[in-house]
């Protein structure tokens, strides 16, 4: 609904009157989207200042540190709510009543399994395989056990895509962990919380009973719910540009976790693991801080920065808490945490990243918390996109469920050669 207008004026020559379109919260929009009549487009790469779409499922404000999904704050949903909690909420809208939630909870834990036949894309992979890699193609060979009957414009048919994506991701997940150890995949069960059941499927052999530790089981669980949904950053925007044009959602998954691989994004976990252990002791903090302000030295502190939160991160808030807690629970005392405080300490009082408003992001603590409680670097970013596939499912879904939903198609601004006389290579 516009209530108010932006007028365009070219040296001086009113173009066009744009109407500004104002949401419930955050910043409003100017709708350009009869600009290409006027014979103009706008120029964002990265889309600093683009808003793709309209969405009701995750607010940030980055200059206050706030995230909300469907309207509850985030750190509420971490210390009071479960993630298959969250993931109702995200998919539906409202938090559940105890029923809904008991129903939710039971049609997750009966898609859990995976087709035997989905195993044996494995058996491709070298062994040596990067965990995101396997998982990255096996979620997208999904899209061939769901294919033929799938109808993405009936509201069951995507429900049901995004509740069987949901239950089988850490299955799959866990899959490609055991194969990159060697070890036999280990079947979900049903009755074991989501985090509980992924642990198991992690770290069980059939060799003797594994008992899931409570402590590290909240743990896993909180993770999830911190890296559930983040509004419109990339891998969420390749999983909605990919399925605006009607693919399959398993399809569209997979673009996701490829987008999220990247160092930039959630491939920082990792990163900033390796960065962590790379540093090794409080003495070398300077020296490393020092190499992510030369500008000849393309180092940047992993874990640090963020496109949107020029304040803390809320999520990296809650991470720091727990990872105390997780590490002073397990009687753990890992050198690295020492390592991040103090990095995280200079990194904050010094003026470049003050001034550039660089501030631990959720990548930061994540990496620390998962080597605790077991989980290898490699996979930290696959936990990263199993947690994720709740948030890239709803975009996916609230996009589908919109009138008038277009394919995405941006324009550029055009620097190449044009109207050249082409030669034959006969005459050249
Ligand atoms: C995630 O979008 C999301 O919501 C993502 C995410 C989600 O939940 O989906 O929150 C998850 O991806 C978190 C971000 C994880 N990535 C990292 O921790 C990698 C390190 N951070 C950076 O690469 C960077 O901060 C980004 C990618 C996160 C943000 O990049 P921007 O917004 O494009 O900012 P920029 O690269 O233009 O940097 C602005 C300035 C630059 O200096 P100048 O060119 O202005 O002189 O800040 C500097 C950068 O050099 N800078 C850093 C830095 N990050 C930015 N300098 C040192 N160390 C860093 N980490």
């Amino acid at each position: 609904m516009a209530e108010s207008k932006a007028t365009l004026s070219i040296d001086g020559n009113v173009v066009t009157d744009l109407p500004i379109l104002k949401g419930t919260a955050g910043f409003d929009v100017i709708d350009i989207r009869t600009l290409g009549s006027k014979g103009y487009f706008t120029y964002d790469p990265g889309f600093l200042a683009t808003a793709s779409c309209e969405s009701a499922i995750t607010f940030i404000d980055g200059g206050k540190g706030v995230l909300q999904h469907r309207g509850y704050a985030i750190d509420d949903l971490a210390k009071k709510a479960d993630y298959l909690e969250v993931c109702y909420i995200l998919l539906n809208g409202d938090a559940p009543t105890k029923s809904q939630y008991d129903a939710f909870k039971k049609i997750i834990t009966n898609h859990t399994m995976v087709h035997e036949k989905l195993a044996h894309f494995f058996q491709g992979f070298l062994p040596d395989a990067h965990p995101m890699a396997m998982v990255c193609a096996v979620v997208g060979a999904l899209s061939s056990f769901y294919h033929s009957d799938l109808d993405i414009d009936d509201q069951a048919q995507r429900t049901r895509s995004a509740h069987r994506l949901i239950a089988k991701m850490p299955t799959i997940a866990a899959m490609a962990y055991k194969y990159s150890i060697g070890q036999p995949f280990v079947y979900p069960r049903n009755d074991l919380s989501y985090a509980e059941n992924f642990l198991h499927m992690m770290f069980s052999v059939p060799a003797e009973e594994y008992k899931v530790s409570p402590t590290i089981a909240s743990a896993m669980d909180r993770i999830f719910t911190l890296h559930a949904d983040h509004e419109q950053n990339a891998s969420t925007s390749t999983v909605r540009l990919a399925g605006s044009s009607g693919a399959n959602p398993y399809a569209c998954i997979a673009a996701g976790v490829a987008s999220l691989w990247g160092p930039a994004h959630g491939g920082a976990n990792e990163a900033c693991l390796t960065m962590l252990e790379e540093i090794g002791t409080l003495d070398r903090v300077d020296e490393y801080v020092a190499k992510a302000k030369d500008k000849s030295d393309s180092f940047r502190l992993m874990g640090f920065g963020h496109r949107v939160y020029k304040n803390f991160d809320p999520r990296a808030t809650v991470m720091r808490e727990t990872c105390h807690e997780v590490l002073s629970e397990l009687g753990i005392k890992d050198p690295l945490l020492d390592v991040a405080m103090a990095l995280e300490k200079v990194a904050l009082e010094d003026p470049y990243f003050i001034e550039k408003k660089l501030y631990p992001n959720v990548d930061f603590y994540s990496g620390i918390i998962l080597k605790a409680i077991g989980i290898p670097t490699s996979m930290f970013t696959v936990i990263f996109a199993m947690s994720r596939t709740v948030g890239w499912i709803s975009h996916w879904d609230e996009m589908l469920s919109q009138p008038g939903q277009k394919i995405g198609r941006p324009r550029q601004k055009y620097t190449g050669e044009i109207d050249r006389k082409f030669i034959p290579l006969k005459d050249r």
